[in-house]
């Protein structure tokens, strides 16, 4: 929504005219910064389409199966703000807050997922800022995706603006089973029992295993169709 058109919106004939323009004036911080977090994730993603172009290109492989993202919600900002007792400004959010832009990359293999950011993190544009490997240590409830957070520069008419992007980047699998498990994690905590997430500890793992042999397949298949024919 566009700034005027907010205000037109908000601001009704007999309202405390201060009262009004301070609202306003909140809001229009709140539309611009997101208006700068959704440019970081336009960037991401569009830096992210032209590896998978490329690799397509180069090696008839897609690393990336699928690229979705999202920016975080105004409750869910203030939420997050209020939990970390943290003040609930604009200042705050850029000063403390790293996943107001979101991007989730979905990879067929593993190795597909180092590619990708390593392919990033090489970019000279953007900056590393986090990295966090929960393939290689998986959180104790079985959680796997690797993580970064990465500084993206914004050119806006009058100045650049730099905003952190977090990325996730996951296989089929594991994005598979993190949604089984956010779903679960919605239940309060009797409904889902020590049992049911032992259950899904062992699907984690069984679904890593799985990873691992479809990526052994996929390599040995590639092998095999770079052989030249044998005669007969
Ligand atoms: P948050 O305050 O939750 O953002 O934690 P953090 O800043 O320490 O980051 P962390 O790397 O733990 O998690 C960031 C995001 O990864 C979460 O918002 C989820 O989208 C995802 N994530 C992390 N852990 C889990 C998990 O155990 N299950 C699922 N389904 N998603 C997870
Ligand atoms: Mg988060």
């Amino acid at each position: 929504m566009s700034i005027p058109k907010l205000k037109s919106m908000l601001l009704p004939e007999n309202t405390d005219a201060k009262a009004v323009s301070e609202r306003i004036g909140e809001l229009q911080g709140y539309i611009e910064m997101q208006q700068i977090y959704k440019a970081g994730i336009r960037e991401i993603t569009t830096k992210l389409e032209i590896l998978d172009e490329e690799f397509n290109v180069r090696y008839s492989h897609n690393p990336i199966h699928r690229i979705e993202s999202r920016l975080k919600s105004l409750p869910s900002t203030i939420e997050k703000l209020k939990r970390r007792q943290l003040p609930v400004t604009i200042r705050s959010v850029r000063e403390n807050l790293t996943d107001i832009a979101g991007v989730r990359v979905v990879c067929n293999y593993i190795e597909d997922i180092y590619e990708i950011a390593r392919m990033l993190t090489n970019q000279s544009d953007i900056k590393l800022l986090r990295m966090s490997d929960y393939i290689r240590e998986p959180k104790p409830n079985g959680y796997r995706s690797l993580h970064l957070v990465m500084d993206v520069p914004v050119f806006m008419s009058d100045r650049t603006e730099h905003v952190p992007v977090e990325i996730q980047i996951r296989t089929i699998a594991m994005d598979f089973w993190a949604s089984l498990e956010h779903q679960l994690r919605y239940k309060s905590d009797s409904d889902v029992s020590e049992k049911l997430r032992e259950q899904l500890r062992e699907c984690a793992e069984k679904s890593a295993e799985l990873d691992l042999e479809m990526q052994s397949i996929y390599k040995l298949s590639l092998i095999h169709i770079s052989e030249p024919t044998r005669p007969e």
